[in-house]
């Protein structure tokens, strides 16, 4: 993490979990432990926990984003929430792209582009997630599949926009399974995709992108993942869902 050149965010993305009223009991815990973080601390919930988060993390460092939105303002688009109706409601930043939107869903890179461009337009800061699938890996096409994701992604989107960008690098294959990409290879794809970024735009916009890592980070590997130059941060599933293990996370990118 080079914290001289950007900022580090640890985000954790909560995944179709916790109600409500489970949504506030775990914000207040996190609350505490994660008062004195050098990093931006963010917790990406349920559409239907939005509004009790927003309202438990009130006052304090936490912040608070969602998992996807469509790319029309409004519309006949049964199920799905738009970009100005998020921030409406107070939330600046959403998750796209997600591996599990792509798997599950039908996102294509082409609407990942769409619901990219419609959040930015709307003021929003996006995480935008790229990863290879494990016969991507295999096959030794992981830099191809990535870079063509991000190109694809940020088709449209100008150089003072990227500001607003992060990117979050999640192997597919890490996500949800335990079996964490080494420190090693998580700082070479992030760098990869800094490469790419730098070719789309210019040195400064790369060097001052955020790029996470994301797939079973936890308490345990997280500081030597954050340790890497290239990796600036988290988004994390599973132990997100966890206040203690969440803050060590935290702590981790606070001191790295
Ligand atoms: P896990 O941390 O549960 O592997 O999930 C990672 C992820 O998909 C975050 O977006």
């Amino acid at each position: 993490m080079n914290k001289t050149l950007r900022r580090a965010v640890i985000a954790g993305n909560w995944k179709m979990n916790k109600t409500p009223a489970e949504a506030k009991a775990l914000v207040e815990a996190i609350r505490p432990l994660v008062k004195d973080a050098g990093c931006t601390v963010l917790v990406c919930t349920p559409f239907v926990d939005l509004a009790a988060a927003l309202q438990a993390a009130e006052g304090s460092n936490i912040e608070v984003g969602a998992q996807n939105c469509h790319f029309e303002a409004s519309g006949a688009f049964t199920g799905e929430i738009s970009a100005p109706m998020l921030t409406s409601m107070g939330i600046r930043t959403v998750i796209l792209g997600h591996s599990e939107r792509r798997q599950y869903f039908g996102e294509t890179d082409q609407t990942v582009n769409l619901r990219l461009k419609a959040a930015l337009a709307a003021g929003m800061q996006v995480i935008l997630c790229v990863g290879e699938k494990l016969e991507e890996r295999e096959e030794g096409i992981t830099g191809e599949i990535v870079s063509m994701q991000v190109k694809i992604a940020l088709q449209g989107v100008s150089k003072e926009e990227m500001a607003r960008v992060i990117i979050a690098y999640e192997p597919v294959w890490a996500i949800g399974t335990g079996k964490t990409a080494t420190s090693a290879q998580a700082n070479e794809v992030c760098h990869e995709i800094r490469e790419v970024v730098a070719g789309l735009y210019d040195r400064a916009t790369a060097d001052g992108l955020t790029i996470q890592y994301g797939g079973s980070m936890n308490a345990k590997n997280a500081a030597e993942l954050l340790a890497q130059p290239d990796v600036d941060g988290g988004l994390i599933g599973g132990a997100s869902l966890k206040a203690e293990d969440f803050a060590v996370i935290v702590k981790a990118a606070t001191e790295g």
